[in-house]
Protein backbone atom coordinates (compact mmCIF):
# COMPACT_ATOMS: atom_id res chain seq x y z
CA UNK A 1 0.00 0.00 0.00
CA UNK A 2 2.72 2.69 1.11
CA UNK A 3 5.05 1.49 -2.02
CA UNK A 4 2.27 1.83 -4.20
CA UNK A 5 1.28 5.14 -2.55
CA UNK A 6 5.12 6.04 -3.26
CA UNK A 7 5.46 5.32 -6.70
CA UNK A 8 2.29 6.65 -8.17
CA UNK A 9 3.82 9.71 -6.05
CA UNK A 10 6.79 9.79 -7.80
CA UNK A 11 4.98 8.82 -11.38
CA UNK A 12 3.01 12.05 -10.65
CA UNK A 13 5.80 14.20 -10.04
CA UNK A 14 8.08 12.87 -12.55
CA UNK A 15 5.57 13.76 -15.44
CA UNK A 16 4.79 17.21 -13.59
CA UNK A 17 8.17 17.60 -13.68
CA UNK A 18 8.76 16.66 -17.07
CA UNK A 19 5.96 18.48 -18.86
CA UNK A 20 6.99 21.66 -16.74
CA UNK A 21 10.32 21.13 -18.16
CA UNK A 22 8.88 20.78 -21.69
CA UNK A 23 7.43 23.67 -21.62
CA UNK A 24 10.16 25.84 -20.51
CA UNK A 25 12.06 24.79 -23.13
CA UNK A 26 9.42 26.28 -25.52
CA UNK A 27 8.73 28.84 -24.08
CA UNK A 28 12.31 30.17 -23.93
CA UNK A 29 14.16 28.73 -26.43
CA UNK A 30 13.11 26.24 -29.31
CA UNK A 31 16.65 25.21 -29.61
CA UNK A 32 17.48 24.78 -26.18
CA UNK A 33 19.43 21.16 -25.28
CA UNK A 34 20.67 21.12 -28.99
CA UNK A 35 24.55 20.56 -29.33
CA UNK A 36 26.00 22.86 -31.21
CA UNK A 37 25.21 24.52 -34.40
CA UNK A 38 28.40 27.17 -36.26
CA UNK A 39 27.24 30.78 -36.18
CA UNK A 40 28.33 33.90 -37.01
CA UNK A 41 27.05 37.42 -36.57
CA UNK A 42 28.12 41.05 -36.44
CA UNK A 43 24.36 41.97 -35.27
CA UNK A 44 22.45 43.66 -37.95
CA UNK A 45 18.62 44.72 -36.98
CA UNK A 46 16.92 41.41 -37.31
CA UNK A 47 19.59 39.66 -34.69
CA UNK A 48 18.01 40.69 -31.71
CA UNK A 49 14.44 41.27 -31.08
CA UNK A 50 12.55 41.60 -27.48
CA UNK A 51 9.50 39.11 -26.35
CA UNK A 52 10.05 36.93 -29.62
CA UNK A 53 12.35 34.38 -30.07
CA UNK A 54 12.39 34.27 -33.58
CA UNK A 55 15.69 35.96 -33.61
CA UNK A 56 19.39 34.78 -32.75
CA UNK A 57 19.46 36.91 -29.79
CA UNK A 58 16.44 37.69 -27.65
CA UNK A 59 16.88 41.43 -25.33
CA UNK A 60 15.72 40.84 -21.77
CA UNK A 61 16.18 44.40 -20.43
CA UNK A 62 13.96 47.34 -21.59
CA UNK A 63 14.04 48.39 -25.40
CA UNK A 64 16.15 51.43 -25.11
CA UNK A 65 18.87 49.45 -23.16
CA UNK A 66 20.30 47.94 -26.38
CA UNK A 67 20.86 49.12 -30.57
CA UNK A 68 22.25 47.27 -32.81
CA UNK A 69 24.22 49.63 -35.77
CA UNK A 70 26.92 48.75 -38.15
CA UNK A 71 29.71 48.29 -35.23
CA UNK A 72 27.60 45.94 -33.45
CA UNK A 73 25.51 45.67 -30.67
CA UNK A 74 25.50 48.66 -28.42
CA UNK A 75 24.82 47.55 -24.95
CA UNK A 76 24.32 50.87 -22.69
CA UNK A 77 24.06 51.83 -18.54
CA UNK A 78 22.57 54.89 -18.12
CA UNK A 79 22.76 57.32 -14.64
CA UNK A 80 20.11 56.32 -12.96
CA UNK A 81 17.08 58.92 -11.96
CA UNK A 82 17.73 61.38 -9.00
CA UNK A 83 20.17 62.00 -6.50
CA UNK A 84 22.58 59.01 -5.76
CA UNK A 85 24.10 58.65 -2.17
CA UNK A 86 26.95 56.33 -1.66
CA UNK A 87 27.32 54.41 2.06
CA UNK A 88 29.45 52.24 2.85
CA UNK A 89 31.30 51.48 -0.41
CA UNK A 90 27.82 50.99 -1.98
CA UNK A 91 25.56 53.45 -4.30
CA UNK A 92 21.83 52.95 -2.95
CA UNK A 93 20.27 53.29 -6.52
CA UNK A 94 22.07 51.27 -9.39
CA UNK A 95 20.26 51.64 -12.90
CA UNK A 96 19.93 48.72 -15.09
CA UNK A 97 22.14 47.59 -17.82
CA UNK A 98 21.47 45.57 -20.88
CA UNK A 99 21.18 42.40 -21.27
CA UNK A 100 20.79 40.28 -24.14
CA UNK A 101 20.32 36.48 -24.45
CA UNK A 102 20.96 34.18 -27.14
CA UNK A 103 17.63 31.91 -28.16
CA UNK A 104 19.73 28.93 -29.00
CA UNK A 105 21.76 26.99 -26.88
CA UNK A 106 24.77 25.31 -27.17
CA UNK A 107 26.18 22.10 -25.12
CA UNK A 108 30.11 22.18 -25.74
CA UNK A 109 31.42 24.22 -28.22
CA UNK A 110 34.27 27.49 -28.86
CA UNK A 111 32.63 30.74 -28.61
CA UNK A 112 34.29 34.00 -29.70
CA UNK A 113 33.14 37.43 -28.57
CA UNK A 114 34.54 40.85 -30.08
CA UNK A 115 33.89 43.33 -27.61
CA UNK A 116 35.00 46.42 -25.91
CA UNK A 117 33.70 47.73 -22.84
CA UNK A 118 33.72 51.15 -20.75
CA UNK A 119 36.84 51.93 -18.46
CA UNK A 120 34.49 53.14 -15.57
CA UNK A 121 35.28 51.64 -12.32
CA UNK A 122 32.01 50.14 -10.87
CA UNK A 123 30.85 48.75 -14.58
CA UNK A 124 31.19 45.56 -15.84
CA UNK A 125 30.85 44.18 -19.07
CA UNK A 126 29.76 40.62 -19.44
CA UNK A 127 29.91 38.03 -22.21
CA UNK A 128 29.06 34.27 -20.57
CA UNK A 129 27.65 31.08 -21.56
CA UNK A 130 24.88 30.44 -19.03
CA UNK A 131 22.33 27.22 -18.32
CA UNK A 132 18.56 27.36 -16.84
CA UNK A 133 20.62 25.00 -14.00
CA UNK A 134 22.65 28.44 -13.27
CA UNK A 135 25.68 26.89 -14.37
CA UNK A 136 27.81 29.47 -15.84
CA UNK A 137 31.58 30.38 -18.10
CA UNK A 138 32.11 34.28 -17.62
CA UNK A 139 34.29 36.79 -18.92
CA UNK A 140 33.63 39.79 -17.24
CA UNK A 141 35.55 43.29 -17.74
CA UNK A 142 35.80 45.02 -14.97
CA UNK A 143 36.09 49.14 -15.92
CA UNK A 144 37.80 49.56 -12.87
CA UNK A 145 40.64 47.24 -14.13
CA UNK A 146 40.87 48.13 -17.35
CA UNK A 147 44.50 46.48 -17.92
CA UNK A 148 43.07 43.28 -16.93
CA UNK A 149 40.02 40.71 -17.72
CA UNK A 150 38.48 38.08 -15.42
CA UNK A 151 37.51 34.21 -16.09
CA UNK A 152 35.48 32.33 -14.01
CA UNK A 153 32.72 29.61 -13.56
CA UNK A 154 29.89 28.70 -11.55
CA UNK A 155 27.99 25.32 -11.71
CA UNK A 156 25.90 25.69 -8.19
CA UNK A 157 25.13 22.03 -6.45
CA UNK A 158 23.05 21.46 -3.37
CA UNK A 159 26.05 21.10 -0.76
CA UNK A 160 26.69 24.94 -1.73
CA UNK A 161 25.81 27.08 0.71
CA UNK A 162 26.41 30.10 -1.32
CA UNK A 163 27.73 30.34 -5.03
CA UNK A 164 31.54 30.14 -5.13
CA UNK A 165 32.69 33.54 -6.36
CA UNK A 166 36.03 33.70 -5.83
CA UNK A 167 36.99 29.91 -5.79
CA UNK A 168 37.44 29.39 -9.67
CA UNK A 169 38.16 32.93 -10.86
CA UNK A 170 41.57 34.13 -12.48
CA UNK A 171 42.59 37.35 -13.88
CA UNK A 172 44.03 37.74 -17.10
CA UNK A 173 46.11 40.42 -18.52
CA UNK A 174 44.82 42.54 -21.81
CA UNK A 175 47.81 42.22 -24.25
CA UNK A 176 49.72 44.96 -26.53
CA UNK A 177 48.91 46.68 -28.99
CA UNK A 178 45.69 47.80 -27.16
CA UNK A 179 46.37 46.77 -23.77
CA UNK A 180 42.69 48.03 -22.48
CA UNK A 181 39.19 46.64 -22.66
CA UNK A 182 38.23 49.81 -23.72
CA UNK A 183 39.36 48.77 -26.94
CA UNK A 184 38.17 45.36 -28.69
CA UNK A 185 39.71 42.14 -28.12
CA UNK A 186 38.91 38.98 -28.68
CA UNK A 187 37.77 37.06 -26.07
CA UNK A 188 37.36 32.98 -26.63
CA UNK A 189 35.41 29.90 -24.21
CA UNK A 190 36.68 26.73 -25.64
CA UNK A 191 34.18 24.45 -23.62
CA UNK A 192 34.06 20.67 -24.21
CA UNK A 193 33.34 17.84 -21.59
CA UNK A 194 37.11 17.31 -20.61
CA UNK A 195 38.44 21.35 -20.01
CA UNK A 196 37.63 24.72 -20.81
CA UNK A 197 40.23 27.03 -22.39
CA UNK A 198 40.18 31.35 -22.34
CA UNK A 199 41.60 33.25 -24.77
CA UNK A 200 42.16 36.71 -26.07
CA UNK A 201 43.28 37.68 -29.51
CA UNK A 202 44.01 34.06 -30.16
CA UNK A 203 45.98 33.26 -27.80
CA UNK A 204 44.87 30.30 -25.14
CA UNK A 205 45.93 32.42 -21.57
CA UNK A 206 43.58 29.69 -19.17
CA UNK A 207 43.07 26.63 -19.04
CA UNK A 208 40.45 24.82 -16.22
CA UNK A 209 39.89 20.46 -16.75
CA UNK A 210 37.16 19.15 -15.12
CA UNK A 211 38.87 17.48 -12.33
CA UNK A 212 40.30 21.49 -11.45
CA UNK A 213 36.67 22.15 -10.36
CA UNK A 214 36.01 20.07 -7.40
CA UNK A 215 35.08 21.68 -4.21
CA UNK A 216 34.43 20.10 -1.15
CA UNK A 217 34.32 16.96 -2.38
CA UNK A 218 31.85 17.43 -5.48
CA UNK A 219 32.51 18.80 -9.29
CA UNK A 220 31.45 21.96 -10.14
CA UNK A 221 32.17 21.86 -14.38
CA UNK A 222 29.37 23.33 -15.85
CA UNK A 223 27.78 20.70 -18.07
CA UNK A 224 24.34 22.07 -19.12
CA UNK A 225 23.23 23.70 -22.58
CA UNK A 226 23.63 26.76 -22.26
CA UNK A 227 23.10 29.87 -23.66
CA UNK A 228 25.38 33.14 -24.68
CA UNK A 229 24.86 36.06 -22.58
CA UNK A 230 25.92 39.75 -23.36
CA UNK A 231 25.56 42.24 -20.41
CA UNK A 232 26.59 45.48 -18.66
CA UNK A 233 25.93 46.19 -15.26
CA UNK A 234 25.80 48.70 -12.57
CA UNK A 235 27.93 46.90 -9.61
CA UNK A 236 27.12 49.68 -7.19
CA UNK A 237 25.74 47.20 -4.80
CA UNK A 238 26.03 45.65 -2.63
CA UNK A 239 29.18 46.45 -0.70
CA UNK A 240 30.84 43.28 -1.65
CA UNK A 241 29.83 43.33 -5.77
CA UNK A 242 31.09 46.93 -5.39
CA UNK A 243 34.28 46.13 -3.68
CA UNK A 244 35.30 43.61 -6.16
CA UNK A 245 34.35 45.99 -9.03
CA UNK A 246 36.26 48.70 -7.94
CA UNK A 247 33.22 50.62 -7.44
CA UNK A 248 30.61 51.93 -6.80
CA UNK A 249 30.57 54.22 -10.20
CA UNK A 250 31.13 57.62 -9.32
CA UNK A 251 28.35 59.45 -10.78
CA UNK A 252 29.64 62.99 -10.53
CA UNK A 253 32.31 62.22 -12.13
CA UNK A 254 31.50 58.78 -14.83
CA UNK A 255 29.70 59.64 -17.98
CA UNK A 256 25.89 59.37 -17.94
CA UNK A 257 25.44 56.63 -20.88
CA UNK A 258 27.95 54.36 -20.92
CA UNK A 259 28.02 51.48 -23.74
CA UNK A 260 30.09 47.96 -24.25
CA UNK A 261 29.98 47.11 -27.98
CA UNK A 262 29.67 43.49 -29.01
CA UNK A 263 30.99 43.42 -32.63
CA UNK A 264 30.59 39.90 -34.10
CA UNK A 265 29.74 36.63 -31.76
CA UNK A 266 31.37 33.58 -33.28
CA UNK A 267 30.61 29.67 -32.41
CA UNK A 268 32.75 26.83 -33.57
CA UNK A 269 31.46 23.20 -33.10
CA UNK A 270 33.63 20.95 -31.88
CA UNK A 271 34.70 17.67 -33.93
CA UNK A 272 34.02 14.36 -32.35
C1 LIG B 1 18.12 34.06 -20.37
O1 LIG B 1 18.92 32.97 -19.93
C2 LIG B 1 18.80 32.63 -18.57
C3 LIG B 1 19.78 31.52 -18.28
O2 LIG B 1 19.49 30.36 -18.98
C4 LIG B 1 17.36 32.22 -18.29
O3 LIG B 1 17.22 31.95 -16.91
C5 LIG B 1 16.43 33.34 -18.69
O4 LIG B 1 15.11 32.92 -18.51
C6 LIG B 1 16.66 33.71 -20.13
N1 LIG B 1 15.78 34.81 -20.46
C7 LIG B 1 15.20 34.94 -21.66
C8 LIG B 1 14.28 36.10 -21.80
O5 LIG B 1 15.41 34.18 -22.59
C1 LIG C 1 33.83 61.60 -7.54
O1 LIG C 1 34.21 62.45 -8.57
C2 LIG C 1 34.30 63.81 -8.19
C3 LIG C 1 34.54 64.63 -9.45
O2 LIG C 1 35.71 64.21 -10.12
C4 LIG C 1 35.41 63.95 -7.15
O3 LIG C 1 35.50 65.28 -6.72
C5 LIG C 1 35.10 63.05 -5.96
O4 LIG C 1 36.16 63.06 -5.04
C6 LIG C 1 34.87 61.61 -6.42
N1 LIG C 1 34.40 60.82 -5.30
C7 LIG C 1 35.06 59.75 -4.86
C8 LIG C 1 34.43 59.02 -3.72
O5 LIG C 1 36.08 59.35 -5.39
Amino acid sequence: MYIFLIQTLLILSLSVYQVGAAYIYRRQSPDLGSQCRPFYTTFPPTSVSRNTYSAPFVAISPAGSYQTTPGGLELYLNKPEGTIKTKQGANDKTSEGATVNSTFAIHYGKVTFEVSAPAIPGVVTAAILIADERDEIDVELLGGDPAHWQTNIFAPTRRDKEPLFGVFSSIERVPHPNPSIAKIHSYTIDWNKERIEWGIDGRTVRTLKKEESMKGGVLHYPSHPSRLQLGIWDASSPSGTSEWAKGPINWSDAPRSMKAVVRSVRVECPKY
